[in-house]
């Protein structure tokens, strides 16, 4: 598969999460902790942004799907019924010289083999080695479970065990029969849920792609047994739909099938959407036709009908389910990787074309490098910024502190009256704001802004009663 060349390499994206506050390392005052990430003021944004496009396509303009904000820690059997007790396990392997600790199938994986996996268990091919020392001295693989434990009340005892959710899933399947009692739905219909899952990576990695901790999107869409096809078809095209509306272009995403022999014995079909990451082609997000299996397992486990009685053909079944499973950090890991650019652009930044920098060679004469975060105006963190065009001058900071209150109602603004105003420009196209409007002394004339694109940086006189409307029709989801 064609790998397109990348606009931002990791580090230099880690770096700019970090220096500009998108994201910073977990408990980084005691030198961090692996696999967990802490969203700074613009990341919680960037975050918002992804749940809301996502709450809205897909519970909000919707008449079939409500949604569900259940307990992260269950009832220990929910993960009994659901098969995670026992086989949510990684094959992991140690190495022996250097004590460190590896997914056995990614290391086999990177080495360019496949690990064996038999009835007996795994087994390492020949000659794999330790990728930390390089050592070919590591222990056979063993399945590792990848749920957090811990214990409910006073007493760290057997009885008390329970886990941290690994999915959301599991929540809206215990709650399938109530949720169907008080929604006056009817099937097909489904239930959403965003929220937070954890899962003891063994190798976390990628930045925030793979961590320990992180958010999850999901719908459970229950059908008729038979339509499965029909659904499952549908929901991969409406999610291919979903990440183009955010940003992502089509040449970065694929729809990927897993071949049937790969396939989890209860599923139909799935379809992972994966994006053109720095590192390579990875997941977003899982479209599984699941069939009956998690309500069934729950009716068993549970003693409990998970049946649906249907009004019109009077006949009871247990529904399939399409599930499509998406993350957030993953989705903002991507839209922060799509959006990273750098750039030359004219100096005086009025008009003028910003060019795409070439690695290595100097900034052209008249020109100055920019880093710009060209995020789709509805997805930006910020997504208007006021500027008055001089601090000093109090008939100015009035305007625009009206101008500021009247867009914050709608949008995350940004305030800022401190420095030259190119200066500032640059400061909101590395954070990619996508509008900035400065109040001049021409506003006093005549209520005239200057409204900056962050793209093209052009910039246009608009009356401040027709600011909203404008600024409106570019940010709409
Ligand atoms: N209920 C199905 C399920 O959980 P999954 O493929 O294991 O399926 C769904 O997870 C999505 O959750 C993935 O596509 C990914 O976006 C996100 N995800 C899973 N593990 C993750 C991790 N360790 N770090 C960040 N995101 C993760």
């Amino acid at each position: 598969m064609k790998t397109r060349p990348h606009k931002a390499t990791l580090e230099a994206l880690i770096s700019l999460c970090k220096r500009r506050g998108f994201i910073f390392q977990s408990s980084e005052l005691y030198d961090g902790l692996n696999g967990f990430w802490d969203y700074g003021p613009l990341g919680c944004e960037l975050k918002r942004r992804v749940r809301e496009a996502w709450w809205k396509a897909m519970v909000q303009r919707r008449e079939d799907v409500v949604g569900l904000d259940s307990a992260i820690i269950m009832h220990p059997r929910v993960w009994e019924a659901s098969g995670h007790t026992t086989s949510f396990a990684d094959p992991m392997v140690d190495c022996r010289a250097c004590r460190k600790r590896f997914r056995a199938d990614v290391l086999c994986e990177e080495q360019g083999q496949q690990l064996v996996q038999t009835a007996q268990g795994y087994s390492l091919p020949e000659g794999i080695k330790c990728p930390a020392c390089g050592a070919r001295d590591l222990t056979p693989p063993r399945a590792f479970n990848l749920m957090f434990k811990t214990f409910v009340g006073p007493l760290e005892e057997e009885s008390a065990v329970a886990y941290l959710r690994p999915e959301t899933a599991q929540g809206i399947f215990v709650q399938f029969q109530n949720v169907l009692a008080v929604s006056r739905q009817k099937i097909p219909f489904g239930i959403a849920q965003i929220g937070k899952a954890f899962r003891n990576e063994i190798n976390p990695r990628h930045f925030t792609f793979r961590s320990r901790e992180f958010e999850q999107m999901e719908l459970e869409y229950f059908i008729k047994p038979g339509s499965d096809t029909q659904w499952y078809e549908y929901w991969v095209a409406e999610r291919l739909k979903w990440y183009e509306a955010i940003g992502l272009p089509a040449t970065s995403l694929q729809a990927s099938a897993y071949p049937p022999d790969k396939l989890a014995h209860y599923a139909k079909a799935c379809t992972d959407v994966l994006y053109d990451f720095p590192f390579g082609w990875q997941e977003l997000e899982g479209i599984a036709a699941r069939g009956a299996f998690d309500l069934t397992q729950h009716q068993t486990h549970s003693g409990k009908s998970m049946e649906y009685f249907d009004p019109e053909t009077r006949e009871k079944f247990i529904p399939h389910v399409i599930e499509p499973s998406a993350g957030v950090d993953r989705v903002a890991l991507a839209l922060l990787c799509e959006a990273y650019r750098e750039e030359w652009v004219p100096k005086a930044d009025v008009a003028g074309e910003p060019r795409r920098a070439e690695p290595g060679k100097p900034v052209p004469e008249g020109y100055e490098p920019r880093t710009v975060m060209a995020f789709a105006p509805a997805m930006a963190p910020i997504q208007v910024a006021v500027f008055p065009l001089l601090k000093n001058k109090p008939e100015l900071v009035a305007q625009a502190r009206t101008v500021f209150s009247q867009l914050q109602r709608r949008w995350t603004c940004f305030w800022d009256q401190t420095g030259a105003i190119g200066r500032r420009y640059r400061r909101q196209d590395e954070i990619g704001t996508p509008f900035g409007v400065t109040i001049d002394f021409q506003t006093l004339q005549d209520q005239t802004v200057t409204l900056r694109d962050r793209d093209t940086m052009q910039q246009d006189h608009v009356h401040v009663d027709d600011l909203q409307a404008y600024i409106a029709k570019k940010i709409a989801y």
